[in-house]
């Protein structure tokens, strides 16, 4: 446990000193964010808080108020589209990376997935800042049980390796 602790400030120390360099890459976002969540294991209670608030107004309509996701998530509506899947532990939201989810919220799922799919998820670039949907992700993630949480930690280490 103390050597995992030891390991994640040294972490965060290589991740601050990387993040001067990717700034020019226009990655900055990224940095500061990832490494103050290694360093804490989670979002400050402030904008947990902030992204609760977000959450109920912008996500809860589709997601549940409790994250739950609409009824029957894993089967289309009768349009052919998707519901809304859970938030919480029981579905997939924590399989995927930070950026992936960034993108998610900002842009909606069919710009993300692309090749024409349709999607009932509009994105939330026009309405939220950057800032704003970090902490509505951050939100999201401080109901997932530890287990969950890190593996999407891990997920995220991957695809910031990924880009580099
Ligand atoms: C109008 C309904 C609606 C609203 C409002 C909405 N979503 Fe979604 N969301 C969906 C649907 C439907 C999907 C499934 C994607 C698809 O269309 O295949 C989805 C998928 C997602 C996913 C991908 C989850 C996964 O497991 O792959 C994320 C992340 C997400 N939404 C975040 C948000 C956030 C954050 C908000 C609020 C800022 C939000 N959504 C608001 C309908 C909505």
């Amino acid at each position: 446990m103390m050597e995992g602790m030891s390991e994640m400030r040294r972490n965060s120390v290589l991740m601050s000193m990387l993040g001067i360099t990717v700034a020019g890459f226009g990655l900055a976002w990224a940095w500061p964010w990832l490494a103050a969540q290694m360093a804490s294991g989670e979002a400050p209670a402030e904008t947990i808080a902030l992204g609760k608030t977000l959450y109920g107004k912008y996500c809860a309509a589709c997601h549940g108020a409790n994250l739950e996701g609409q009824p029957d998530w894993k089967s289309p509506l009768p349009s052919g589209r998707m519901p809304a899947p859970p938030h919480d532990a029981s579905g997939h939201t924590w399989h995927h990376p930070d950026g992936v989810l960034f993108r998610i919220t900002k842009d909606g799922p069919a710009a993300v997935v692309g090749g024409g799919y349709r999607s009932d998820m509009p994105g939330f670039g026009s309405v939220m800042s950057d800032d704003e949907i970090r902490a509505v992700l951050a939100f999201i993630k401080s109901v997932w049980p530890e287990q969950e949480r890190q593996y999407q930690a891990e997920m995220s280490r991957r695809e910031q390796k990924a880009a580099q």
